[in-house]
């Protein structure tokens, strides 16, 4: 037993325009696979049977292990990134985490634009994130393959900033995949779980190595 690809969440073509299934063919095809196919590879070499993709990450920043912290975090960063996804228009934010929203940012709009402004500016590879810190709401970003596993944080949202993500749909223009991506396509109903605070047990769950 290894840890596997997960099917997406969706049809690979529900969200075109926004996101085309050619890209999904990429990215969750070819991209995600090859993080588990890496990890699966460093079983035995690593000591990991057994172990949770969340313990094998909690084990890997222990460890300092940079390689393992990239790979094993972009499997968990792509499982929870493509349940942020949904087909326009299909879902809607829950009332505790609206009221979230406008108390952090006064609008749903502004969150949009400061997530997007995030997602712009983070240099290189990496993750912008919506979480929960303590009783508010907060954008961050993180480098690579890093996670928010082991953060004193919830994660509740999260855009892929490598260019793996956008270059097949958007070419070089990370700011207007960000912004499509966060006013069209975002399952909301995802995020208003995560508040309750699904997000962590779901992606222990999401993988088991025996
Ligand atoms: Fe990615």
């Amino acid at each position: 037993m290894a840890f596997t690809l997960p099917p997406l969440p969706f049809d690979r073509s529900a969200l075109e325009p926004v996101l085309s299934a050619e890209s999904f063919d990429y990215h969750h095809g070819k991209h995600h696979k090859a993080y588990i196919d890496k990890v699966n590879g460093w079983a035995g070499e690593k000591g990991l049977e057994g172990k949770s993709l969340v313990e094998v990450i909690r084990l890997a920043k222990d460890r300092g292990d940079k390689p393992l912290i990239n790979n094993a975090g972009q499997i968990w960063n792509h499982d929870f990134f493509w349940q942020c996804l949904a087909p326009p228009a299909s879902t809607r934010p829950s009332a505790r985490l609206a009221a979230l929203i406008d108390s952090a940012f006064g609008s749903h709009q502004a969150l949009i634009d400061k997530l997007a402004e995030e997602a712009a500016g983070h240099f290189g590879s990496g993750w912008a994130w919506l979480v929960l810190a303590g009783d508010a709401l907060k954008i961050t970003s993180l480098h690579d393959g890093d996670t928010p596993v082991g953060l004193e944080v919830r994660p509740l949202l999260t855009i892929d900033l490598w260019e793996h993500a956008y270059y097949i749909d958007y070419r070089n223009e990370r700011p207007r995949f960000a912004k499509e991506i966060l006013s069209k396509v975002i399952n909301w109903d995802f995020v208003s779980q995560n508040v309750e605070g699904g997000a962590l047990a779901r992606g222990d769950q999401l993988h088991a190595m025996a």
